[in-house]
């Protein structure tokens, strides 16, 4: 493609397609709206004409620029009339035979040189474009929600999709002030393969009564997402999210890792589909109840923190135990602080119970990944004789909230962080993306406060195996094997 603003066909401008339009046209591009339904064309633009005049108003943007890209936006009534186009992008409604008999017409009216790109979220790239006279012309560009200010666009190979085609299209996506990142065709390509855990674990907790909805949330935002799962969930709609849970299931031939859960269809089948409906996890427009306080007992005065083991977390739990008296157990095998005869240990993947079974403790707590912030949720289970308001007093003494659970493996926000990482090492291991593809794509793409390949880097990779490997003692299935790109090392 020799001009750098080549003129683009916009086929289909519902939500995305109209925001992926303003964002070509921002960009200096002439960009034709095609439509089958009547109007919805000039309603984009109308649309388009909304959003920029709320911009100007907020002085974010400039009449002229305004006027200027509005007058490259040029609703057509057939795709004849754009056969000027070298890109087309589509953005119509998901459905395969509709896509495939779309690309086929604009293969034989654009000129030989268009690059055809498709916006699928989850039909494969391959199949789409499958039967095509140059299958090398044809990628994925995967915007996210809303496209204008989502950064991310995954750019998708098929089978056949040529590299100078990918090329360019990443070429474009950065010219637009996007962050493309190449991906395979696979199912659910990076963001939404990567991100099902997060979801899985969640749910999975909820079905086995670990703890509430709202203490999850709380949980996974000292963790430093922006939104816990349930809220996440109610906020994208429980019906789609589970839609595509079903997608990714069957496209990976029902491999039980991706398996969805009885949680959800429940819901859905109830009709609660999150904020939409006017409930979901929660009830709107409240949301979610304040978390129940916990039982905590005041740390005694005079009480000696002995904190085990070495490393970050070690070091975390010194600094935060500084204003009492502290000493310190840097060869013990475990990381954790010892408060008299009560061990809280941080969790390994075991839950309470075996860990204390194993090594023969009365008194036990396990506690998870520690907050990122000072005041943060933290969950802890106990076993034994151990005092839950004992356990939940020290905690507290540290500067954290602590949050009581079930005697859950890998408590919560370490399984979901493991399990988040060894569903990036797998998409690495099957060549959908690189470590820094997935690092950006889940930054960018769903806003993670970091890439599962900086979580690997923090936690350890023999952390995380033991934590996977544990869940798999626990669970005994298919749902928690260990990456092998996990299991081979860095050399990999
Ligand atoms: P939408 O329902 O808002 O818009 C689809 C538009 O395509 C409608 O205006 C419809 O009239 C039009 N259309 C249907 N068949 C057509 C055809 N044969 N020719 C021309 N126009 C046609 O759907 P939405 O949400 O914008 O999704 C569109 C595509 O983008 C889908 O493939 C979807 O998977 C994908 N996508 C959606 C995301 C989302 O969050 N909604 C995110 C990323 C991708």
């Amino acid at each position: 493609m020799t001009n750098s603003t080549p003129d683009i066909l916009l086929i289909g401008v519902g939500v995305m397609g109209q925001g992926i339009a303003q964002v070509a046209a921002q960009a200096g591009h002439r960009v034709f709206l095609y439509d089958t339904f009547e109007g919805a064309a000039d309603k984009a633009r109308a649309k388009i004409a909304a959003t920029f005049d709320k911009l100007i108003e907020k002085g974010k943007l400039a009449r002229p620029e305004a006027d200027a890209t509005l007058a490259r936006l040029v609703p057509v009534p057939d795709l004849a009339s754009a056969k000027s186009a070298l890109l087309a992008i589509e953005a119509v409604v998901e459905r395969l035979d509709v896509k495939h008999q779309l690309f086929q017409q604009l293969e034989d009216l654009l000129p030989e040189g268009a690059i055809l790109a498709t916006n699928t979220s989850s039909i494969s790239v391959t199949a789409i474009g499958a039967g095509l006279k140059r299958p090398e012309r044809f990628v994925g560009m995967h915007f996210f929600n809303p496209a204008p200010l989502m950064k991310l666009v995954e750019v998708v190979h098929g089978l056949r999709t040529g590299k100078a085609v990918a090329d360019e299209v990443e070429r474009l996506a950065r010219a637009w002030g996007k962050t493309p990142v190449h991906a395979r065709s696979t199912p659910g390509f990076i963001v939404n393969r990567i991100a099902r855990p997060y979801y899985a674990e969640a749910l999975m907790l909820l079905q086995e009564q670990a703890l509430a909805p709202e203490a999850l949330d709380a949980l996974l935002r000292a963790a430093g997402f922006r939104m816990g799962p349930c809220e996440l969930m109610d906020l994208i709609g429980l019906d789609t999210n589970y839609a595509v849970t079903q997608t990714v299931f069957a496209a990976n031939f029902y491999d039980r890792r991706f398996t969805p859960s009885l949680v959800q269809r429940e819901l859905v089948e109830g009709g609660q589909f999150g904020r939409k409906s006017g409930r979901g996890f929660y009830a709107y427009p409240e949301g979610a109840p304040l978390l129940a306080p916990c039982p905590a007992a005041p740390l005694p005065a005079g009480s000696t923190l002995v904190v085990h083991g070495s490393g970050p977390v070690a070091d975390a739990l010194g600094d935060a135990a500084a204003a009492h008296t502290v000493s310190h157990v840097p060869t013990s095998s475990w990381v954790g602080l010892q408060v008299g005869s009560l061990q809280l240990r941080q969790t390994d993947g075991r839950p309470a119970w075996q860990v204390a079974r194993d090594e023969g403790l009365a008194q036990l707590a396990l506690f998870d990944e520690l907050p990122t912030a000072a005041g943060g949720a933290l969950a802890f289970a106990t076993t034994g004789q151990a005092d839950a308001a004992q356990a939940a007093g020290v905690l507290q003494a540290l500067g954290w909230q602590p949050v009581p659970v079930q005697d859950a493996p890998g408590l919560v926000v370490a399984r979901t962080l493991a399990m988040l990482v060894n569903e990036a090492a797998d998409a690495v291991l099957q060549g959908v993306c690189t470590p820094d593809g997935a690092d950006a794509a889940m930054k960018l793409g769903v806003n993670y406060p970091a890439g599962p390949f900086e979580w690997l880097q923090r936690l350890g990779r023999a952390r995380v195996v033991q934590l996977i490997g544990a869940l798999d003692a626990c669970y005994r299935g298919e749902r928690y094997r260990v990456s092998p790109w996990l299991q081979r090392g860095p050399a990999a």
